[in-house]
């Protein structure tokens, strides 16, 4: 099985956890937009959904799936999104996509956290896939110096905006080996808008992507 066959195996697999009746959190990336073609089969069973960036919201609406917005609704039944790394513990890297600060607030607004990853995306360490930083744009070097001083090396991520119109250092060197820690001291670095670490609210459920079928890890 090539990696975007996992992809969908875990996609179709998140199924499951969409609850009748209910309004749910998408993410955003090749797996989430897998999940996204796959919800399309089953759109009559919810309310709607909260998407985590345009690009989702756009995919959603090709599909006829409602997306609102999050200030409309009090509480998401379930959150489905990717991963750029995990740990056995679901403490995650995300913001490949650049999406970080709207997949976080989705997230903290919703019952529970499915993420669903292919095999490649497991490891021991976080850290190896640059962690994504979403910065006001006049903070940028400043904030890039604090993060040399934590043992960082950012590079500004090229000709990339966010939905937010901020900026994104991604931060190459670091041993991630206390996410919940380093999540906090970097997110109260002033200009820093949002870590890409997901520790403080870990995802509650991993699908992952093997050869051998998906394994559920909780
Ligand atoms: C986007 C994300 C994605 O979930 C992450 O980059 C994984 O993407 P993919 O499913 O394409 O591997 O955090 O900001």
């Amino acid at each position: 099985m090539n990696q975007d066959e996992l992809k969908k195996q875990v996609a179709e697999a998140a199924l499951e956890y969409v609850e009748a009746g209910t309004i749910i959190g998408v993410g955003t990336g090749s797996t989430a937009n897998m999940f996204i073609d796959a919800l399309a089969r089953i759109k009559g069973k919810i309310e709607g959904t909260v998407a985590s960036s345009n690009a989702s919201a756009e995919r959603l609406k090709s599909h006829g799936i409602p997306v609102l917005d999050l200030n409309s609704v009090s509480e998401l039944s379930v959150y489905i999104d990717g991963a750029d790394e995990t740990t056995k513990h679901l403490h995650l890297i995300k913001g490949g996509g650049g999406a970080l600060t709207r997949e976080k607030i989705v997230a903290a607004c919703s019952r529970k956290f499915v993420c669903i990853a292919d095999q490649s995306k497991l490891v021991d360490v976080l850290g190896a896939f640059p962690l994504p930083i979403e910065v006001i744009p006049m903070a940028r070097s400043y904030v890039a110096r604090q993060l040399v001083k934590l043992g960082g090396a950012p590079e500004l991520r090229t000709g990339f905006t966010t939905d937010n119109g901020n900026v994104i250092l991604d931060v190459h060197n670091l041993d991630i080996l206390d996410p919940v820690k380093m999540e906090t001291e970097i997110g109260l670095i002033t200009g820093v808008v949002t870590v890409g670490l997901f520790a403080r609210r870990p995802a509650d459920v991993l699908l992952l992507g093997t050869p051998d079928g998906v394994q559920t890890l909780s």
